[in-house]
């Protein structure tokens, strides 16, 4: 499975709507429990996991707007029929036109698992062109670099550490942030006057969730082999390893996420 495939963003779904902060989610919603309706925008939608994730917290009528460049993704994305909600989908490749997806009748930017994706000098324009329209961003399940795994391999650490290399590789936004970008998104926030609501929400994989470790394992092995520091006959034994020990339903896996709500000054 791809990064971004319908298939990957389907099975991460469930473990990111139990990863998703309550804290964070009240915030949002108790920001706008006093509102019959709602208009927001999904950046980098997928397939509409935000906007499902949401919709119950959110005021009975909304206007949704999902943005993303995968033409299939946002297919399946505006195939979401929720009562009460409406959705309009929109191509747009965000590392261009992030504007343009921010213009119009926006009241509140909502995003997961995109910042660790871009750029130091996009998740600056990201912040500038929201705080310029004074709205509010929820960003959820950006990673934050922690992995934890159970049992441990005397590989682990080093694998670990090539993950978090590639994470600062380029995904189409310019050299990305990776592990860096969600602490430097609230500092961007808080220095411009927004409240922040900040939590950890991070996946926790038990001994059952096999099909999710098993890609999980397999897309870090391919990310070391991509950043070459370890050799090939090592990660890939590395994988063996830790597919023997998933298969046996003996492993854990703690990936790390914050998510967060930034709410701007004369919203407080
Ligand atoms: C990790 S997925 C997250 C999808 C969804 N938010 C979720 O949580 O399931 C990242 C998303 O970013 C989108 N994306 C990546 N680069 C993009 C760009 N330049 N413009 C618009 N969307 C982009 C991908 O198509 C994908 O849907």
């Amino acid at each position: 499975m791809s990064g971004f495939s319908a298939d990957w963003l389907a099975l991460r779904e469930p473990y990111d709507r139990a990863a998703r902060s309550t804290v964070v989610l009240d915030a949002v919603k108790s920001a706008f429990a006093d509102r019959s309706s709602l208009s927001m925008v999904d950046l980098a939608c997928g397939t509409g996991s935000t906007l499902r994730a949401l919709t119950k917290h959110l005021p009975v009528r909304q206007q949704w707007r999902l943005a993303d460049n995968d033409l299939g993704l946002l297919l399946r994305a505006g195939q979401t029929s929720i009562p009460g909600v409406k959705v309009t989908t929109v191509p747009i490749d965000l590392a261009r036109d992030l504007e343009a997806a921010l213009d119009g009748p926006i009241e509140i930017v909502t995003t997961s698992a995109l910042l660790d994706l871009v750029s130091p000098a996009w998740l600056e324009r990201f912040v500038f062109e929201t705080a310029a329209r004074k709205l509010p961003v929820y960003a959820a399940l950006s990673y934050d670099g922690r992995i934890s795994l159970d049992p441990s391999d005397p590989l682990d650490a080093k694998i670990i550490a090539a993950v978090n290399k590639h994470q600062r590789t380029d995904k189409g936004f310019g050299p990305a942030l990776g592990p860096a970008a969600v602490a430097e998104a609230i500092g961007h926030f808080e220095r411009l006057g927004y409240s922040v609501v900040q939590a950890t929400s991070d996946w926790v994989f038990g001994p059952d969730d096999r099909n999710v470790q098993l890609e999980i394992v397999a897309g870090w092995a391919s990310a070391a082999r991509d950043i070459g520091d370890l050799s090939l006959g090592d990660i890939a034994n590395w994988l063996v390893r830790r597919r023997e020990i998933i298969a046996a339903g003996r492993s854990s896996i703690r990936v790390g996420h914050v998510d967060f709500f930034a709410l701007p000054p004369d919203m407080r």
